[in-house]
């Protein structure tokens, strides 16, 4: 996996963030097992609550596009401070939908700064499709 490619990635589709209520500007890139490169950016409204997260913004794009199978996501996130911009619990949830607990979820900071984390580390004891009568 070249790390460094999905980070620059993830930091063009912040670029194209629509979050003048927040002004955190989120992008997110998810590498498939195809290969392929799905961006994602969060997408705000005035009416607050049809705001999208960068990393479904990138699922939604990624699975409507046919990918099933995902490897990795990057998330960067300007919060206002030098911290690593973490995944909503929403967003946990739905990488839950199509991802096992050994899918890569990494925040970074910069192209050389950044943390990999496993779904199963940011979402333990997971609600799925096995426990839906
Ligand atoms: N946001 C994301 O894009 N991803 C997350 O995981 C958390 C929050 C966005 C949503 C909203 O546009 C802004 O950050 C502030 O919550």
């Amino acid at each position: 996996m070249d790390i460094k490619k999905l980070i620059s990635s993830a930091f063009e589709a912040q670029d194209n963030s629509y979050s003048s209520y927040s002004s955190c500007k989120v992008g997110a890139a998810l590498l498939c097992k195809s290969g392929n490169i799905y961006n994602g950016c969060n997408i705000e409204n005035a009416s607050y609550s049809p705001s999208v997260c960068a990393e479904r913004v990138a699922f939604f794009n990624a699975i409507s596009n046919g990918e099933k199978d995902f490897c990795a996501i990057v998330i960067v996130g300007n919060n206002g401070k030098d911290e690593f911009f973490y995944p909503c619990g929403v967003c946990r949830q739905v990488m839950s939908e199509f991802c096992d607990g050994d899918f890569s979820v990494i925040v970074a900071k910069s192209e050389d700064e950044y943390k990999i984390l496993s779904l199963s580390d940011l979402l333990p004891f997971r609600f799925g499709k096995e426990d839906v009568l």
